[in-house]
């Protein structure tokens, strides 16, 4: 992926990017031309994000996706390569994907989550998803992937299953 994006609230809670570590990956993307890492991409409407977190120091290249509002507080910071407003209050989906296109993103992974994945989803901007089957039982405390209850219009067309140890990869492409 040219990139990767990501909700605030992921952010907050994680404290970091779920950056790229594998050598032989790492070694692949720069065969092919990339950057080693992808960009990684905060969504924050607010753009309330503690410059403490190790988010900040990890060897990554940062962008910011938020709103009039949110840029506000980050007008004239370095801690991001880029900055992109799109919208006054709410994100505006068009103009913010008008921004990653012409900085060159083409593939974008989104990681999650729940809500900001279901913005995504409600629009029909996800074209393919990756699910993992992790032997852990939650319950009810378990953050949803999928929190805003409307029932998804898409198709969801199972593409592969991978089984690797005890979790099973699921990949599925959405027709609409
Ligand atoms: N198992 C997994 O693979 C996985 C992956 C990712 C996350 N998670 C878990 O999911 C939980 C967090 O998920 P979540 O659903 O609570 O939050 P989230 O989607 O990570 O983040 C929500 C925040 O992101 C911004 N945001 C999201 N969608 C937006 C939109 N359409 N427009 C504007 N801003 C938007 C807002 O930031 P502001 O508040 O700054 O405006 C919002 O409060 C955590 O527990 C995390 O660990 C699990």
């Amino acid at each position: 992926m040219d990139a990767v994006l990501f909700g605030a609230t992921t952010l907050r809670l994680g404290g970091t990017a779920m950056r790229l570590q594998s050598p032989h990956l790492i070694a692949e993307r720069e065969h092919q031309g990339r950057s080693p890492q992808p960009l990684q991409i905060v969504c924050s409407a607010s753009g309330e994000l503690d410059l403490n977190l190790p988010f900040f120091r990890q060897p990554i290249p940062r962008a910011l996706l938020t709103t009039e509002k949110g840029a506000s507080r980050w007008q004239g910071a370095t801690a991001f390569d880029h900055c992109w407003c799109a919208g006054g209050e709410a994100i505006d989906w068009p103009q913010a994907f008008a921004h990653l296109q012409a900085s060159g993103v083409q593939t974008l992974a989104v990681l999650g989550g729940g809500q900001l994945f279901a913005s995504l989803l409600e629009i029909g901007a996800i074209d393919e998803l990756w699910l993992t089957l992790c032997p852990l039982l939650l319950g009810s405390a378990a953050p949803s992937l999928y929190p805003e209850g409307n029932p998804c219009s898409g198709k969801l067309i199972l593409l592969n299953v991978l089984p690797v140890g005890n979790e099973v990869y699921l990949h599925y492409r959405l027709s609409y």
